[in-house]
């Protein structure tokens, strides 16, 4: 075992993303410590209304499931004060390298990921909620990290663990200007609309996109293109944009709010099917796509390309993300793969933990 130093971990959430993070770090711990100089432990996981500690509750909690002894009810509320029972084990923040990481669906991680950045605890994050739908959080978060060196690593927000955020970072750290990206950002959404380009039925594609773990239990999730739409956010504030979820000029993949997926199926399914194969061209694709501009424009709808380029060449489930920039001129830098998914995501989110311990320490 190779001495080097610990970073606790407090993690919220230990769902789809939280659970094969957990079993990454375990198996990898080793030689990340090895490689990395940085040997990252359990403080502890939280979840809606329970905690775990160390790095032995933390295994057997994930090993087990929910129902394992080692989940402790915990107090209500998040705030670094519901920590204390981690910080009396493992030493207060001031004497202890800790790092949050959120891998939750809810925006009530937002005050104590702020919390944690205030008091100089990095920050690494999977969750777009706070990012994208809670006005001026994403200035404070960056301008708290900027205060306390502390990291603040948001990468798997967009594109799951393809360098989306890092490509577009290192872009505009070199100072060069990004003119436009454009984005097919919703790896279900790409599942669907890929296969459908194909050829398969409406429902088929919805079904093959819920099986394969890209779309949500309930599709209509991503069929409302909310999850694009956060995502395109989060692109436009990092672009350093003033742009919200209500700027953004969204062409509606539905025609209407449907109050469940049987209600779509009944009523919708048919009428999503026309309009989806009224947009097809022979030789053509349809994606659903957005741009963000320097002028602050942001807009998220379907769009159809040749299918002799870049976008008929895509696998469904395919993310493309792609930069326009004056230094790169009439080629834009492309960013494509298949990053979302549980595992790819977990596995993006570590890679952000172990920069984030990297820096820290120092
Ligand atoms: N799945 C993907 O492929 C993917 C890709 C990119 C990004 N993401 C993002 O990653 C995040 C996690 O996704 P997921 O699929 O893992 O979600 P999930 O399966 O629904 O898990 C959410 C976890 O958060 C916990 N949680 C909820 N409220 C909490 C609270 N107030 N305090 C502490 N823990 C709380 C839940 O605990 P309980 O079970 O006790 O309620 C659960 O363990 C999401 O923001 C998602 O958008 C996911």
């Amino acid at each position: 075992m190779s001495s080097c130093a610990e970073t606790f971990i407090i993690q919220l959430g230990a769902g789809k993303v939280g659970s094969p993070l957990a079993r990454l770090l375990f198996e990898h711990g080793e030689h990340i410590a090895d490689d990395s100089g940085v040997r990252l432990r359990y403080g502890g996981i939280l979840r809606s209304n329970t905690m775990t500690f160390g790095d032995d509750g933390a295994r057997r909690s994930i090993e087990q499931g929910s129902t394992a002894a080692d989940w402790t009810t915990r107090e209500p509320g998040l705030s670094l004060d519901a920590l204390n029972p981690i910080f009396d084990r493992f030493g207060q923040p001031s004497d202890t390298h800790y790092l949050m990481v959120d891998a939750t669906a809810t925006s009530e991680t937002a005050s104590i990921l702020l919390e944690a950045l205030g008091t100089g605890i990095p920050v690494v994050t999977a969750n777009k909620i706070p990012l994208a739908e809670i006005p001026g959080w994403f200035d404070h978060a960056r301008a708290a990290s900027r205060r306390t060196r502390a990291p603040f690593r948001y990468g798997c927000t967009v594109g799951g663990s393809l360098p989306v955020i890092s490509t577009l970072h290192d872009l505009l750290e070199t100072g060069d200007t990004v003119l436009a990206v454009t984005a097919l950002c919703s790896s279900s959404l790409s599942c669907i609309m890929g296969n459908v380009n194909r050829g398969v039925t409406l429902e088929r594609a919805i079904a093959d996109a819920v099986q394969r773990g890209f779309a949500e239990p309930d599709p209509l999730v991503d069929l409302a293109g909310r999850d694009a739409l956060r995502k395109m956010v989060i692109l436009a504030k990092t672009m350093g944009m003033a742009v919200s979820m209500e700027d953004v000029e969204q062409e509606p993949l539905l025609d209407r709010t449907y109050i469940g997926f049987q209600d779509f199926r009944d009523h919708g399914l048919e009428r999503l099917t026309e309009r989806l194969q009224s947009a097809r061209r022979p030789g053509s694709v349809s994606y659903y796509v957005g741009t963000v501009g320097t002028d602050s424009h942001a807009v998220l709808g379907m769009r159809s390309y040749p299918d002799t380029s870049v976008w008929g060449t895509l696998e469904p489930s395919e993310n493309l993300f792609l930069f326009s920039t004056s230094r790169f001129g009439d080629v834009p830098v492309s960013v494509r793969g298949t990053g979302g998914g549980p595992l790819l995501t977990a596995s993006g989110v570590l890679a952000d933990i172990i920069k984030a311990a990297q820096v820290s320490r120092w």
